[in-house]
């Protein structure tokens, strides 16, 4: 199957607005229009509302890093999935930040998964391991009970636009510099995922399902990762904030797929 390769710039609490403007001025400037390659920018909250005027729609797709899983009420401070349905296609949910700084447990998780696929926005799931979990030997079990928690509600209709991502904490630039994971951890944590959505949602399905590496991508490994048969794109923290660096990757992207249709 030929999915699409999808590329997301994870630009987590960094750039004002104006400097947002200057980094999509940029990526406007260099990334070219690659159909077989999707890529998603999720600046801050923010951030969102004017770039999306700024933003050329057939290159680019908007994604909010978080959002509150109730539609509205007296929820100060929080933005719901309700508010942001005209301004994105996608939302990162679970990201490790938002569960290791922000307490959000399985069941939040669940409960914005639910949320954002009733306001027709893809969630990207994030899932993975901590170091001591991967010392434990705990990493299937811990994979395991993110992936089926975050899809106890969704249907097997709504299967289809899940997103997970598979980021190991230990490989992520902000927790531990210059560890990066091996390109076999992340196929075999990405084939182990896939399997449980086979288990969950039958074969179809999970062949189907686009599951991301994410942790430390730059622009001079990111092919590594996007060759790997299981690996349908990658999910960019740190590289997504310089445009040479985002670039490259998105690039390594074309060339891939550009090899694999000759
Ligand atoms: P990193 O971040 O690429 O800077 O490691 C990835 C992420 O946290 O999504």
């Amino acid at each position: 199957m030929n999915k699409q390769l999808l590329i997301v710039g994870n630009w987590k609490m960094h750039l004002t607005v104006h400097q947002s403007s200057l980094l999509v001025h940029r990526l406007q400037q260099h990334i070219k229009t690659h159909r077989d390659i999707e890529v998603v920018l999720a600046p801050s909250m923010l951030v969102l509302q004017p770039i999306s005027v700024e933003l050329d729609k057939r290159r680019f797709k908007l994604c909010a890093q978080d959002a509150y899983f109730k539609d509205e009420g007296g929820y100060t401070g929080e933005v719901s999935f309700a508010m942001l349905g005209d301004l994105v296609q996608y939302a990162i949910i679970g990201h490790s930040s938002r569960r290791l700084f922000f307490g959000e447990t399985l069941d939040t998780v669940r409960d914005k998964v639910q949320a954002s696929i009733r306001n027709d926005i893809m969630p990207i799931i994030c899932v993975g391991e901590t170091q001591q979990e991967r010392d434990a030997h705990e990493t299937r079990q811990v994979l395991h009970d993110q992936v089926t928690t975050a899809l106890m509600n969704v249907t097997s209709k709504d299967i289809e636009k899940i997103v997970i991502a598979y980021e190991p904490l230990w490989a992520i630039s902000a927790f531990n510099k210059n560890v990066t994971a091996k390109p076999e951890d992340a196929q075999k944590a990405i084939s182990f995922i896939r399997q449980q959505v086979s288990e969950l949602y039958g074969d179809r399905a999970a062949k189907h399902m686009r599951i991301l590496y994410g942790g430390s991508v730059n622009e001079h490994d990111a092919r590594s990762y996007l060759e790997l048969p299981e690996v349908d794109g990658v999910l960019v923290g740190a590289a997504s904030l310089n445009y040479l660096q985002f670039t490259g990757i998105v690039d390594a992207a074309h060339q891939i797929q550009t090899e694999r249709k000759s």
